[in-house]
């Protein structure tokens, strides 16, 4: 146990939102809206703002129209209340890190942060408030994606990025470890599941994959089927199946720009105090995916780059382990 996680230096609650770059918004939003299911919250020329048919927040998926090829431009997380913000900007500023006032459509006061040579990710206490489609069951649309859950960022020291986001106030629910005890995986957690930023080890830092909730396996495979008949079925990349780690049941979709969309049934709880880091060792693969075939060369190896972010000379991407 960390005393971060019970006194953070400002409050994070839970993973909000991931800004993408698309290349065509209408094959993109087409993409989201039927296959994932997610709601439209506004659209412009070149920008679309959707949320899942649970969510209230304005926006948990931001796709930007740019010619500058499939990129994430930030992940987003969200703090309790404004004063966070000023907690964090004083935290950030205090440590020589990256932390500056940006302004962002559709949600309050936002600091843009980036931590080292890490990925950049921007924090906000509020959004404007959408309709709950929850129970609009005529709306529901593809896998009927519930919420956002978690993101997977690759990066080429899981102990050095992950120490942190510890220090940030995330626990580690769960590691992955090789037999020297060195970290390789690490499920970071804010609000009560296993993971709201999960590391793994790579050439980075990039986008891996973020993942929503669905209700459940029927939704999960309407999902799928829809992929087939709207022609990605070859970009069903992989699953359903079955994490050890979190004990997820998942499928892994690439979007027409190649970004990793996963979903994932309702995760179990994480959350009482006391209970120590589950840790897998990264050589007992059978209890790290307990069946199925193995993640594909594709999954293992391609990710998405951050906007403007360099990768780091160091990662072997042959050292991946496969969650
Ligand atoms: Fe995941």
């Amino acid at each position: 146990m960390t005393d971060s996680y019970l006194n953070p230096p400002f409050r994070i609650t839970r993973t909000s939102h991931v800004r993408l770059t698309v290349a065509d918004l209408d094959a993109s939003c087409a993409f989201y809206e039927s296959l994932a299911g997610l709601c439209v919250s506004e659209r412009t020329e070149t920008e679309a703002y959707l949320r899942g048919v649970e969510e209230v927040a304005h926006h948990s998926l931001v796709l930007r129209q740019a010619g500058i090829g499939a990129t994430c431009d930030a992940i987003g997380f969200r703090v309790l209340e404004p004063r966070d913000l000023d907690l964090a900007k004083a935290w950030f500023d205090a440590r020589g890190d990256s932390a500056e006032w940006v302004e962002r459509h559709g949600q309050g006061r936002t600091l843009l942060a980036r931590m080292d040579e890490g990925f950049p990710f921007e924090l906000t206490a509020e959004m404007t408030l959408m309709p709950r489609v929850l129970t609009d069951y005529a709306a529901h649309r593809g896998g009927r994606a519930l919420r956002l859950d978690h993101v997977q960022a690759v990066v080429p020291d899981v102990e050095a990025t992950g120490k942190g986001f510890l220090d940030l106030g995330f626990r580690a629910a769960e590691a992955i470890a090789e037999p020297t005890g060195r970290r390789i995986g690490l499920f970071l957690h804010r609000k009560n599941n296993p993971h709201d930023l999960v590391l793994a080890m790579g050439q980075g830092p990039r986008l891996h994959h973020f993942a929503f909730v669905t209700a459940d396996l029927q939704s999960m495979f309407r999902a799928c089927d829809t992929a087939g008949n709207l022609g990605f079925g070859p970009d069903v990349e992989r699953g359903p199946g079955r994490h050890g780690p979190g004990n997820g049941a998942f499928v892994y979709f690439r979007d027409p720009d190649g970004h990793r969309l996963e979903m994932i049934l309702p995760p179990m709880q994480f959350m009482d105090a006391e209970e120590p880091t589950h840790v897998w060792s990264s050589v007992e693969k059978h209890q790290i995916v307990p069946w199925g075939a193995p993640a594909s060369q594709r999954w293992r190896e391609e990710a998405t780059p951050f906007t403007d972010v360099a990768l780091s000379t160091e990662g072997d991407p042959a050292r991946w382990v496969s969650t």
